[in-house]
């Protein structure tokens, strides 16, 4: 099969029916990929795949004549539902959507049937259903974007190994939920100290005072000259943090990577005005290997 899509409606299975396959499965029956079936353990979750239209099955068999199958299952489960699927035609496009690292990702193409797509979700299905944007890798990602692409999906195919596109999102996760994580520590400080509101209005200008690139561009570039300074604040803050009775984890990780980078980057390098690439070319090159 390539790109292009069969000449009868596709057919497309789920394994697994938790908030990813309910959320993406109306995106795709309304783009008119009506021919849905699940393979869901539950009976709640069967019974909500049938209130969606899709025939739900507790029999993996039944997903035998599927052309694709999307495994929308907890990263640990991943390889489980990979070899539980072992016995469906090798004729079947494999997408596996769970978070995963490249070596979980690898060990679960190893054990899948057909044809496999490593499918790394980059946002909310719950937000954007079928529409969230995807990075895909291995040897069936670019079937996968072409068969999917023109009913909705934001695919893009990064790679021809599985475990590529996981490493994108692993590492996209060092910030995104590293933000989180930063909330989850300012914030509750912030509260605990009486000022939550205030210091919640200060981030939120900061983050809406200009364009994420341009935030991105602005850190980087003052990191690198501020570093040493810097160090002395977020010491002082993970000490504020400690005494509002929380672990200071990030303000003292902070504080720590401010420190190597003033302790590593040579000033007399920092030269101009460097931008996202180049600041982070100069912190790569400087840092060398841990530790
Ligand atoms: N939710 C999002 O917006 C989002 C965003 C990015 C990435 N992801 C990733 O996408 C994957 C799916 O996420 P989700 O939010 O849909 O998870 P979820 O709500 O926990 O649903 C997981 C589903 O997988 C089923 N399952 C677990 N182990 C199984 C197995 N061995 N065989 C068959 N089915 C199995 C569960 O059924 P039981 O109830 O029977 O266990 C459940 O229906 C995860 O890896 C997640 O990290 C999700």
């Amino acid at each position: 099969m390539s790109g292009a899509l069969p000449h009868r409606p596709l057919r497309i299975g789920f394994i697994g029916f938790g908030e990813v396959a309910s959320h993406v499965l109306p995106g795709l029956r309304d783009a008119g990929l009506t021919d849905i079936a699940v393979y869901a353990r539950r009976p709640e979750a069967r019974d909500r795949a049938a209130g969606l239209g899709a025939a739900a099955s507790s029999d993996i068999a039944a997903l035998a004549d599927r052309d694709v199958v999307l495994a929308c299952v907890p990263g640990s489960a991943a390889v489980d539902a990979a070899r539980s699927a072992a016995a469906l035609p090798s004729t079947l496009l494999y997408v596996d959507v769970s978070s995963l690292d490249p070596a979980g990702k690898r060990a679960a193409a190893e054990a899948a049937p057909g044809v496999f797509v490593d499918a790394a979700i980059l946002g909310s299905a719950v937000e954007r259903g079928h529409r969230v944007p995807l990075v895909a890798s291995g040897p069936g990602a670019a079937r996968f974007a072409g068969l999917f692409a023109p009913h909705g999906m934001v695919i893009e195919v990064v790679g021809d190994r599985p475990g590529e596109a996981a490493a994108i999102k692993l590492v996209r996760s060092v910030f995104v939920k590293g933000l989180e994580a930063l909330y989850a520590e300012a914030f509750v400080a912030a509260r605990r100290l009486g000022v939550l509101d205030t210091v919640e209005a200060s981030v939120a200008e900061f983050l809406d005072a200009r364009p994420a690139r341009d935030t991105a561009d602005m850190l980087l570039r003052s990191h690198l000259l501020h570093a040493a300074r810097r160090a002395e604040e977020c010491a002082l803050s993970a000490r504020l943090v400690a005494d509002a009775g929380l672990d200071p984890l990030l303000s003292a990780a902070t504080a720590a990577l401010m420190a190597r980078t003033a302790a590593r980057v040579p000033q007399e390098k920092v030269r101009g005005r460097p931008g996202v690439a180049q600041a982070v070319a100069l912190l790569d090159e400087s840092l060398g290997d841990n530790p």
